[in-house]
């Protein structure tokens, strides 16, 4: 029995052509480290992270390359800026569509006296703007939203947000985990100060890198979380000033930023327009498949322009882990259930505590996997 790989919204796969070619080239004929040394292979390892910041530069229509921080992915990403930002008595607002990576550092600062709300969504998990706008307060700092729920695969309306928030002043950082590759991103246009990716979802990069863009003013005001050597001004006790080293101490997964330039040479090639309208095509035939079987709930926003190849299905009379289960070990139907890492947004879709049977497409995909996977959840329903 052949896999069909549903699950790209934990990690792609297969990923880009040639990573892992761009990463053994690395690992056996370069192997030097970053910034430390001035070797020609020393050169050649600073070359290709710098072209990587560039590249990503180019995906995200930021300005600075050196505002491109490296980090392993954005949970981490998160942490840095929640925990190196916000002070006791700072207000921070989210969405009630928030993954774990958001949720769970906001409670460790709930603990430390930072003020946090959670702005509504409705039950197809789309953000009440008017609702969002109105929690915001003279001393909010920081707005954390996700751009696409990674349960349900609803678009929030990020540029709205970016722009509230500029009015204000405020801080605000989209995690992208679910929409970059996907769709255009523009960074200035969104109105952000801050921008969290991760190179291993649909970047079609490896594991262990990803990074986030911050404006100067963003990076300024953060503290940096991790200090040690940057291979920079090492007489000095305090980490740099400057970018991105402010934020790159200790050795980086340099195996990942190979992989990573590829795969971004790769989706730059495609563009992230066209390989959308790749997996949404497969998304809407799935969709339209399965739309109006009884015994299934579709979960999320039904307008195909709002959202992303991520589709939650909760089974009305089955045990969704049983179903996912069985999708695997009859149909070799790879998904992903349970709560995702993220039940707020279950508890906004009126999923919790059961959760849902995840599927999740790739432009990889083919027709004929999805007309596979809608006859087994027809089988199975
Ligand atoms: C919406 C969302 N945010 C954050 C993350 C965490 O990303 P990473 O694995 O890169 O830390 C994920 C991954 O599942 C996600 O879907």
């Amino acid at each position: 029995m052949q896999n069909v790989y549903l699950d790209n919204a934990a990690t792609s796969f297969p990923k880009a052509p040639g990573i892992s070619g761009a990463m053994a080239e690395y690992i056996d004929k370069i192997g030097s480290n970053l910034n430390r040394s001035s070797n020609e292979l020393a050169a050649a390892t600073a070359l290709v992270t710098l072209e990587t910041r560039e590249l990503l530069c180019r995906l995200f229509h930021f300005q600075d390359s050196a505002h491109v921080v490296f980090t392993p992915g954005i949970t981490h990403s998160l942490n840095y800026i929640i925990k190196g930002l916000l002070q006791p008595g700072d207000h921070c607002v989210v969405s009630a569509m928030e993954h774990n990576a958001v949720a769970r550092p906001l409670a460790q600062m709930s603990s430390r006296g930072v003020i946090i709300d959670q702005a509504p969504c409705d039950s197809q998990g789309n953000l009440l703007l008017p609702q969002f706008e109105a929690l915001l307060r003279p001393e909010t700092k920081l707005v954390i939203m996700t751009h696409a729920s990674n349960v349900c695969g609803t678009v929030l309306p990020a540029a709205a947000v970016g722009a509230l928030c500029r009015q204000r002043g405020i801080y605000y950082v989209l995690d992208t985990a679910q929409t970059a590759g996907h769709l255009d991103l523009d960074f200035e246009g969104l109105g952000l100060s801050g921008l969290c990716f991760a190179g291993h979802k649909g970047l079609l990069g490896p594991a262990g890198i990803g990074g986030m863009l911050l404006t100067p003013s963003l990076a300024q005001s953060m503290e940096p979380l991790i200090a040690g050597g940057t291979g920079s001004v090492s007489d000095s006790e305090s980490m740099p000033e400057f970018m991105p080293d402010r934020f790159e101490a200790g050795t980086l997964n340099i195996p990942g930023i190979y992989g990573l330039n590829q795969s971004l040479k790769y989706i730059l090639s495609e563009t992230p327009q066209v390989l959308r309208q790749k997996e949404m095509a497969l998304t809407a035939h799935f969709i339209e498949e399965l739309r109006d079987l009884p015994g299934l709930r579709l979960v999320g926003e039904p307008d195909l322009e709002r959202r992303v190849g991520v589709v939650s299905l909760d089974f009305l009379n089955r045990d969704n882990g049983e179903v996912s289960y069985q999708l695997s070990e009859r149909y070799g139907i790879l998904t992903r259930c349970g709560l995702h890492c993220a039940p707020w947004a279950h508890k906004t879709l009126d999923t919790f505590p059961k959760g849902t049977v995840r599927f999740s497409f790739s432009h990889f995909n083919t027709e004929a996997e999805v007309a596979a996977a809608s006859i087994a959840v027809r089988s199975l329903v």
